[in-house]
């Protein structure tokens, strides 16, 4: 039994997220995280909001809330469609939670002991209307590099290129639309990554078996040195978490607080010992899973994200945790795996939270159960390349995989079985038919197996298909409902190797498929549920008079006007 952490990119607080963010992180590292439970690994997987910098405050103002109030509410909206959605979070934290504060401001303060942090003096763009500095979102103007004119402080979203605020031309106040704006001096930290480059570089070589996706990002980074340039890592804000160095103040950085990008992974960690605290635990039962020292050496730990997320997370992060242990000070987990994905998009376009273009969290739920969007995003989430959702191919998934392969299987074989023998499954011993079908699922089994534990996950779920798609060519061919007019012992048997099936399908399907796993293993009146070491053990866990009962319907399939209807009313907005 190995110890897995695994952790998903921490959604921002400012509104509910789209199904792109959805499977670009959270959704998959779910799977994983169901897998490796299901293989009686311990699992910890950790996922939070992400509450600070400008977008919290901006999305706060425009809700016309106090931005600590915006952020409570919008964590608990965000923590009911994770529910909604399945996401079996050991901890879902904030990254406001005095947990975390105490913990960045840890990290600062190890990082400066070491010689890594740099008072600079620097100039940033002050409104005069507003009182305030316009750091990252707070300013908007034309880009320098495209000519778009709403690019941010931060980032021109039309070119990605990354920007200063000072860098805008026609700036204007993000808040007030002032433009009468002046460049001050302002004190901030820096993080002096360019002393850590060699280090980041041998340790990213040494990553050998990471996706292409995740290498390729960072090696383009340190390789044209604009992510590796030392960086700002406080902020003249409100709203963060305030700069001190360890428990002491830090002079002159009063009224300043941290960057979100230096607390926000910092989350990961503190959210585990939110888990600790909201379980009654000691730091011990956290720091196992994060500090080399106290426990964590035999750690795997995984992340999931998406593209955009990878910089931060192969060089800004590693440096905090690289950094932390300048002479041996304190060894904090580094990653050892990171998953990466590609975008999915909406209907040949962009899904946008800020133009409300997609599928959203909440509308997905109240169109169809967890499960049928599991499923889709699932088995096509962008992993080789950008995704795009339709509804034409979610109907077809929906339809074809869910309700005419597995669906249908569970319901010909409980409904056949309850007209014919009552309401127990009946006794049969098994020939060679059954035993050719054992030999090709082992095989499938192996595969789908060496799919997800390399984390592939769009082919683990063909092979998953593959898997269901052998029963019902089974039962298809060996026709029980035929069988029983000439040979009823030779059609009990059938029936009861069907029956056997539904459960080992039930337990393979669970990672992907949650609730209709525990559907069909209710059906079986909760039969053992172990993931099987062996098929042909594992098909012979029914005995003959084990009762069952038939379950609802699994999969409702989706009709030609009701995917007309969906398309319509989604193609508006
Ligand atoms: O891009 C995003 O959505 C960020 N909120 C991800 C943060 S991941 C982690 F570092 F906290
Ligand atoms: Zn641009």
């Amino acid at each position: 039994m190995a110890r897995i952490l695994v952790t998903s990119a921490l959604p921002y607080i400012n509104g509910i997220k789209h199904l792109g963010n959805l499977v670009g992180s959270q959704l998959p590292a779910d799977v994983y995280s169901r897998y490796m439970r299901a293989r009686g690994h311990e699992v910890m997987f950790i996922c939070a909001t992400d509450e600070h910098g400008t977008p919290a405050e901006l999305a706060a103002a425009k809700a016309g809330e106090p931005v600590a109030e915006y952020c409570a509410r919008m964590w608990q909206v965000q923590k009911d469609l994770a529910d909604g959605f399945r996401l079996s979070f050991d901890h879902f934290g904030r990254s406001s939670s005095a947990r975390n504060h105490r913990l960045t401001q840890h990290f600062a303060g190890l990082l400066a002991d070491a010689g890594l942090v740099e008072e600079v003096s620097e100039r940033q763009v002050y409104s005069i209307d507003d009182g305030r500095f316009l750091p990252d979102r707070y300013i908007e103007g034309t880009c320098p590099n495209c000519g778009y004119e709403r690019a941010r402080g931060d980032q021109c979203e039309n070119c990605t290129k990354q920007l200063d605020p000072t860098d805008l031309i026609n700036p204007r106040s993000a808040i007030s639309g002032s433009t009468n704006l002046e460049v001050r001096e302002t004190k901030h930290l820096y993080l002096r990554q360019s002393l850590l480059r060699d280090r980041l570089r041998e340790w990213i070589n040494s990553k050998t078996d990471w996706p292409v996706l995740t290498t390729s990002i960072a090696h383009k980074w340190l390789d044209d040195g604009e992510g590796l340039q030392d960086r700002g890592i406080t902020r003249d804000l409100d709203w963060g978490i305030p700069v001190r160095r360890g428990e002491a103040p830090w002079p002159g950085m009063e009224g300043k607080v941290f960057y979100v990008w230096f607390d926000a992974p910092i989350e990961y960690i503190a959210a585990t010992a939110e888990w600790a605290d909201a379980t009654g635990q000691d730091d011990a039962a956290w720091q196992r899973w994060w500090r080399e020292d106290l426990g964590a050496r035999d750690v795997r730990y995984v992340e999931f994200m998406g593209k955009d997320n990878v910089p931060f997370h192969t060089l800004s992060f590693p440096a905090t945790i690289l950094g932390a242990n300048h002479d041996g000070a304190e060894p904090w987990k580094l990653v050892d795996y990171i998953k990466s994905f590609n975008y999915l998009n909406y209907d040949g376009g962009k899904f946008s939270t800020s133009q409300g273009r997609g599928i959203f969290m909440d509308q997905a739920l109240e169109i169809l159960p967890s499960d049928y969007w599991r499923w889709w995003l699932l088995s096509n989430v962008p992993e080789s390349s950008d995704a795009n959702f339709t509804w034409d191919s979610f109907q077809g998934g929906v339809n074809k995989d869910l309700a005419d392969v597995l669906g249908n299987f569970v319901s010909r074989v409980t409904k056949f079985a309850r007209s014919r023998f009552g309401d127990s499954i009946p006794d049969g011993a098994y020939g060679p038919d059954e035993q050719a079908v054992i030999a090709d699922l082992g095989r499938r089994l192996a595969a789908y197996e060496a799919a997800m534990e390399a984390i592939e996950l769009r082919k683990a779920a063909q092979e998953l298909r593959g898997l269901w798609v052998v029963g019902n060519e089974y039962l298809q061919g060996a026709a029980p409902w035929a069988a029983f007019k000439t040979d009823p012992a030779r059609a009990a048997a059938i029936t009861r190797f069907a029956f056997n099936l539904i459960r080992l399908y039930a337990v393979l399907s669970r990672p992907f498929l949650p609730d209709a796993s525990a559907k069909m293993l209710e059906a079986l009146s909760q039969p053992d549920d172990a993931w099987p070491d062996d098929i042909g053990e594992a098909l012979a866990t029914l005995p003959g008079g084990h009762p069952f009962s038939v379950p609802d319907v699994l999969f409702q399939k989706i009709e030609d006007a009701r995917r007309s209807e969906l398309e319509a009313r989604f193609a508006g907005v």
